[in-house]
């Protein structure tokens, strides 16, 4: 351990927190204005500082659930806000908060935590593996035509911004959680309501109503790029449907929004049968493949236990953590369950593999291929594979 003070901040120091982390990513400090709302994105008792003998680091929290594959939802911390003053990084400063943090996380049941990564290379060291990725994607507006036989039904209502931050966590709700995807506490929606009022250009939002009520929704920005400004792009970092109509529903209203050229998806599930959609689907363009959320596994034995698992002949893995070592031991994965075992074990692999594979974004084999699992019997990848599979992609939606 190091020898800088770490604990918790008062809300006093909220703001501090937020200015240091704020430069730390080469923003601006957020004016009284600003953080009038974006201090309403802390949740109380969730921000810890690195004091040396001033604070030079920091890193929060909030506490939210996610639902793993089967559907249960897990106790889950969202992890944000991470960030050491530019004279004093490595040090061990990001370390000691990242201890810190899991050791809260441990003692309060926190049964993983999740975060989005600035870098790659910075929290596999601290059992953060990459466990959902996402596609950013543009359409054509101006050519681009639903399929003729695209789903209908139901009616689009646009909504202001301020509507929208009343109505939307309500309809979020409502929509079935897939594999990744997390509760939007108070806080994360006060966060995006905070981004979304710095921006120049004002959020709008519609929401699709079904036969049993508000079934989707988007969230939009209309802006003219820098360099030709009549070249307008529709951006949507947010929509959720829960049936296909509401899906159809919500891309047929955004093709149909005048004075924009491109639409630019963000974000989106890789399975997204957004090309299925559409009368041609080369109308489509895709612009990246990303990284969505890390997850740290902190209460493996728990998380096992969460989880559904695919009909495969059981296997038996051992997990090493160095940092939280009551998670090291064998567990027996079979299409029953997890639990604890005393056999011999058929693979071995870190808590940041075993993260990778939770919630069935990368495969056994593939982890196995590249020497990421250790593997002593040839028959347990392929198992571990069908036991760990998922039918819809992970992914969680959620950027914070
Ligand atoms: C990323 C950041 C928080 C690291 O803080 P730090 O105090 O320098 O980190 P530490 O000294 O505790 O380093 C711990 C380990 O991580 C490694 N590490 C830290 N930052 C790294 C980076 N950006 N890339 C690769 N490795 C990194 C260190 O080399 C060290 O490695 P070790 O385990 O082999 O000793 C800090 O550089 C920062 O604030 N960056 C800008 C803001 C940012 O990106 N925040 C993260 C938002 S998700």
């Amino acid at each position: 351990m190091s020898d800088f003070e770490i604990r918790t901040l008062r809300t006093d120091e909220h703001r501090a927190a937020s200015d240091l982390f704020r430069d730390t990513v080469h923003v601006r400090p957020a004016t009284d204005a600003e953080w009038e709302r974006s201090g309403l994105a802390y949740q109380p008792g969730g921000a810890i500082g690195a004091f040396d003998p001033e604070l030079v680091g920091t890193a929060r929290f909030f506490d939210a659930e996610l639902t793993v594959p089967g559907g249960a939802r897990v106790p889950m911390a969202g992890v944000t806000g991470v960030g050491v003053r530019a004279d004093r990084t490595r040090r061990g400063v990001l370390r000691a908060l990242m201890a810190a943090q899991l050791e809260e996380f441990a003692a309060r049941g926190v049964v993983c935590a999740n975060l989005l990564a600035s870098e790659a290379a910075i929290y596999g060291r601290f059992g953060y593996g990459l466990a959902t990725r996402n596609r950013t994607y543009r359409v054509d507006r101006s050519r681009a035509r639903l399929r003729a036989d695209a789903p209908v039904g139901g009616e689009i209502e646009l909504l202001d911004a301020d509507r929208a931050w009343e109505l939307l966590p309500g309809v979020y709700d409502r929509i079935g959680h897939r594999p990744g995807m997390m509760s939007r506490p108070e806080v994360l929606w006060r966060l995006y309501e905070a981004q979304c009022r710095r921006r120049s250009v004002p959020m709008k939002a519609v929401v699709h109503h079904g036969p049993d009520g508000p079934d989707g929704f988007a969230t939009y920005f209309v802006e003219g790029l820098e360099a030709h400004p009549w070249t307008k792009d529709l951006e949507v970092p947010d929509l959720f449907a829960a049936t296909p109509a509401a899906f159809a529903g919500l891309w047929r209203f955004l093709l149909g929004v005048d004075l924009v050229d491109r639409i630019v998806a963000e974000e989106r599930p890789l399975d997204e049968p957004i090309e299925l959609l559409l009368a041609d689907h080369r109308l489509l363009s895709d612009d990246r493949i990303g990284d969505e959320h890390w997850v740290r596994l902190v209460d493996v034995p728990k998380a096992l236990a969460a989880r559904e698992y695919g009909a495969a002949e059981p296997v038996a893995v051992e997990v090493t953590d160095p940092l939280l070592p009551a998670n090291s031991g064998t567990y027996r994965i079979s299409p029953d369950g997890a639990e604890r075992t005393g056999e011999p074990a058929a693979l071995r692999l870190d808590v940041t593999t075993l993260a990778m594979l939770y919630l069935g974004t990368w495969k056994a084999s593939a982890l196995a291929g590249v020497g990421r699992i250790e593997v002593r019997d040839p028959a347990a990848p392929a198992a571990a594979d069908v036991l760990f599979g998922t039918r819809s992609v992970p992914w969680s939606g959620s950027h914070f």
